[in-house]
C-alpha cells in the first residue's frame, strides 16, 4: 500500500493527478484507523504515574485516579506503582504526603481492579535533591533500589553525572525518566555514555505517539530499536494522556524491542 501511495506521488505534474495522490492519502488514512490495537501494555507493571490525588500536577481527585484504573485496566496493565514529583519548588511533597494520598487512593479502589503496589517518586536532580543524597537520606524506591529520577528539560547534565555516581555509591540503581525529552541528549552516544555511568533509560510510552513532538517521538523510535531503552513508563498525568496510549501502534523492528523490555521489566520487579 505504501508503494502505491509513492506511486501516486511520483507521477504528480499536475492537478488532475495531485487529487488523484490526495485522494489515496485520505483511504490510506481510513485504512489506518482502522489497524487493530496492539497489546502492548499486557502485564505491564506502571512504575511511573502521576496517579495519587491531589499532591502534584497528575489527578486532580480520587475520583479522576479511579478513573485512571480503569483505563489502565482497559489498556491491560493491572498492577501501578505511582511516582509523585518531589519537586521542591512546585510539588515539595515528602513521604508522609505521598503515603497519606496513596492510603486515600487504595481505600476507595478495593472494588477497581487494578491493584496498587505501593509507591515511590519521581525526584527532580536540584540542589535540594543534591543536598539530601550528600547528606544520605533515605529515598524512596520504586522497587528494590531503584529509584526514578528526572532533570529539567533544558538543563544541563553536570549535576546528573555527579548524582549518578553518589546514588551508586549508596547501593541505588538510578532510572532515568524520559530520556528523548531532554535537549541536552540528542545523540545515542550521549545516551551510551549515561548508561555507561550506571544510569537505566525509562522510555515514556507517550514519546512513541507524538505526544510531545516529532523530534522526541524519532529520538524514541530510534533509541527503542538501537536497544537504549531499559524500562517503560506511562507517566500519566491524567485520563486523556491514558487514552491517547491507545493510539500507540508500533512497527515490526519496534515491537520486537518493546516486547523484551516488558518481559525484563515484569522480571525485575516482580521476578
Ligand atoms: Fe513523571
Amino acid at each position: 500500500m505504501q508503494n502505491l501511495q509513492n506511486e501516486v506521488k511520483k507521477v504528480s505534474f499536475n492537478n488532475k493527478t495531485l487529487i488523484l495522490g490526495f485522494s489515496y492519502e485520505f483511504m490510506s488514512f481510513s485504512f489506518f484507523l482502522k489497524k487493530k490495537q496492539q497489546p502492548l501494555f499486557d502485564g505491564l507493571i506502571d512504575f511511573h504515574n502521576h496517579l495519587l490525588p491531589g499532591i502534584d500536577d497528575g489527578s486532580i481527585s480520587v475520583n479522576q485516579s479511579l478513573e485512571m484504573l480503569d483505563l489502565y485496566s482497559d489498556l491491560g496493565i493491572k498492577k501501578v506503582i505511582s511516582s509523585p514529583h518531589i519537586y521542591k519548588y512546585l510539588y515539595p511533597n515528602t513521604k508522609e504526603t505521598i503515603q497519606a494520598s496513596f492510603a486515600k487512593l487504595d481505600k476507595a479502589s478495593k472494588t477497581h481492579e487494578v491493584e496498587l503496589l505501593g509507591f515511590a517518586a519521581e525526584y527532580l536532580v536540584d540542589e535540594f535533591f543534591m543536598r539530601a543524597v550528600a547528606a544520605q537520606e533515605k529515598q524512596l524506591c520504586c522497587f528494590g533500589k531503584h529509584i526514578l529520577i528526572e532533570i529539567p528539560f533544558f538543563d544541563q547534565l553536570k549535576r546528573l553525572n555527579e548524582v549518578l555516581f553518589s546514588l551508586q555509591n549508596q547501593g541505588y540503581f538510578p532510572i532515568l525518566a524520559h530520556p528523548e525529552r531532554y535537549a541536552a541528549l540528542e545523540t545515542t552516544e550521549a545516551v551510551e555514555n549515561l548508561k555507561h555511568k550506571g544510569a537505566k533509560m525509562q522510555l515514556n510510552a507517550l514519546s512513541l505517539v507524538g505526544y510531545y513532538g516529532a523530534e522526541v517521538q524519532k529520538k524514541a523510535s530510534l533509541w527503542l530499536k538501537k536497544g537504549l531503552f531499559d524500562l517503560i513508563g506511562t507517566d500519566a498525568h491524567n485520563p486523556y494522556q491514558l487514552n491517547k496510549l491507545r493510539d500507540l501502534h508500533l512497527s515490526k523492528k519496534e515491537l520486537l524491542a518493546w516486547k523484551k523490555i516488558c518481559a525484563e521489566q515484569t522480571a525485575l520487579i516482580a521476578p
